[in-house]
């Protein structure tokens, strides 16, 4: 029997990928929020999860110590896709990716001036492509999160960040004022393995096209 190695994240993408496993009939043994174990066993003997840093995921499918990973499209895009087939969006941990301000700062009129702007954000690739596409200069400053509080303390003026119900930007007195895309997260699969492992993984992606289209 081909071994399978499945990676992904602890947290919402667990949470809403289990489902998913469930209809492919892979179920872990271990729950990762109460286990301190890395690799998950499951009731398929030859499928096993690996448990990673959501933005590790595409690094560990393209070099083929997972075959199959679930990742975000904001990790996907600061990560490239090398050596990374991306046949499904699993429509799950959906949001989106958002410039945000104080609530007191009047961002139209500051990118009509033409005023070069600090942003600090997790998404680097994401935030240049964006700002350059609208002609504007901005200085890029990386956070590796709790992006929220860069405007707050001076650090920058706006932020590139993910928002969901904008309840983070509210408790700390930010605004959104562009939607750079809708983020969702997507099944990706090692190119080598999608034909060496053929006969294992195409099962697994045709109950999760079949689950999601549900
Ligand atoms: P890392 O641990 O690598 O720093 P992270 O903290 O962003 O990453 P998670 O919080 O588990 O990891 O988020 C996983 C994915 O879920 C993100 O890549 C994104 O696609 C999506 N996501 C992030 N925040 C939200 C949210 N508030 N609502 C829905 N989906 C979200
Ligand atoms: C994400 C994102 C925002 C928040 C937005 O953080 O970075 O801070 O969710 O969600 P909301 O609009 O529903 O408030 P997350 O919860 O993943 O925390 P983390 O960055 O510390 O992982």
């Amino acid at each position: 029997m081909t071994d399978i190695t499945i990676a992904l994240s602890k947290g919402r993408i667990f949470d809403d990928t289990a489902p998913l496993l469930k209809v492919a009939g892979i179920e872990s043994l271990d729950d990762p929020e109460k286990s301190r174990k890395l690799i998950l066993e499951t009731n398929r003997a030859n499928v096993r999860l690996v448990i990673v840093r959501a933005s590790d995921v595409p690094t560990y499918v393209q070099y083929g110590a997972a075959d199959i990973g679930i990742a975000g499209k904001d990790v996907l895009l600061e990560h490239g896709g090398a050596e990374l087939y991306q046949p499904l969006d699993l429509n799950i941990a959906r949001c989106r990716m958002m410039v945000a301000v104080p609530e007191g700062f009047d961002y139209e009129s500051a990118v009509f001036q033409g005023a070069r702007l600090r942003v600090a954000t997790k998404y680097l690739q994401t935030a240049r492509e964006h700002f350059a596409d609208k002609g504007m200069h901005v200085d890029l400053i990386k956070l590796y999160g709790s992006m929220e509080l860069a405007p707050l303390v001076g650090l920058a003026d706006a932020i590139v960040d993910l928002v969901s119900t904008g309840n983070t930007l509210k408790a700390n007195k930010l605004k959104a004022v562009e939607e750079i895309m809708p983020i969702s997260s997507r099944l990706i699969i090692n190119q080598a393995a999608l034909k060496l492992k053929r006969e294992a993984i195409q099962p697994i992606l045709k109950a999760f096209s079949a689950a999601v289209e549900k």
